[in-house]
């Protein structure tokens, strides 16, 4: 059995990270800080999933848009394979909670959008089209437009899009929150799978505990504003994971130990 991450590098290190944000206060136009993140620490080692969880509005988007490049830190830094993160870029992909494909293109067009744009040998883009096509199981959905899947596919075909580049880093911002139940352990099952073939680094912020539980192998508890991190417990569920995980007892004490943690944050 393959036990937790193998590789032993740091990938991701976030070094007391602030983060504030100016606000209207009220009357008038008085503006205000807002401070959102405070004093941010965290180490992520290559191939390692962890589960991000917070109350809602306790600033794990503006974390995770951090780790992106699409905001800056105020303070403190963000290394990424020990190079600083400035801007995005296709090595640390990001997935959103509602598939951002584009509508006039068909699944391949969209998930191949990528490698097209970085003018790869059509060879290649066919070769590793039908990899990661088949690796979300969208295989024979080629020519449907976004508008004609349902949300758990669109969520497959945006998953494709962004591995297709190989990415070394996944952010991943509650990504599944929009689905319907059977669809979100549905796509949990995939996710768990795609980690056990390709191994990719995630950063995976959700609100629900047993989804955390179930993908992570660390978790992180955020508390609220202004964010910090308040909790971390290792997942000691062995990989390749196994939905039946969810019934056991072990299961149902950690869940019971993080939800104390997050229901004092909601007080
Ligand atoms: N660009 C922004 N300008 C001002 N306030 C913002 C901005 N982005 C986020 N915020 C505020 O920061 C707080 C944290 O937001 P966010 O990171 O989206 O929380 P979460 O993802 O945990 O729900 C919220 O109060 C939100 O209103
Ligand atoms: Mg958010």
């Amino acid at each position: 059995m393959k036990g937790p991450p193998m590789e032993n590098k740091t990938a991701l290190v976030i070094d007391k990270v602030d983060k504030s944000f100016s606000v209207k206060t009220g009357k008038k136009s008085e503006v205000g800080l807002l401070q959102v993140l405070r004093a941010i620490s965290m180490s992520v080692m290559e191939g390692e999933i962890i589960g991000l969880l917070g109350p809602s509005g306790c600033g794990k988007s503006t974390l995770l848009n951090i780790v992106a490049g699409f905001e800056q830190p105020d303070k403190g830094e963000v290394l990424f394979q020990g190079e600083p993160v400035v801007i995005p870029a296709p090595e640390r992909s990001v997935l959103f909670q509602s598939a951002v494909l584009f509508p006039w293109f068909t699944v391949k067009e969209n998930i191949v959008y990528g490698l097209r744009n970085r003018r790869e040998n059509q060879g290649i883009i066919e070769k590793k089209y039908c990899q990661y096509v088949q690796l979300v199981g969208l295989k024979g959905f080629d020519n449907y437009y976004p508008n004609q899947l349902s949300g758990g596919m669109q969520q497959r075909a945006a998953l494709a899009r962004a591995l297709i580049m190989e990415p070394r880093m996944l952010l991943m911002d509650e990504p599944f929150a929009a689905l319907d139940a059977q669809t979100r352990m549905l796509m949990q099952q995939l996710l768990l799978g795609i980690s056990e073939q390709i191994k990719p680094t995630i950063l995976f912020i959700t609100h629900d505990i047993e989804e955390a539980l179930i993908l992570s192998d660390r978790i992180l508890v955020m508390s609220k504003l202004p964010g910090k991190i308040i909790y971390e417990v290792t997942v000691p569920f062995s990989r390749p994971r196994d939905l039946s995980m969810i019934g056991s007892y072990g299961f149902a004490k950690m869940k019971d130990e993080i939800r104390q943690y997050l229901f004092d944050q909601l007080l």
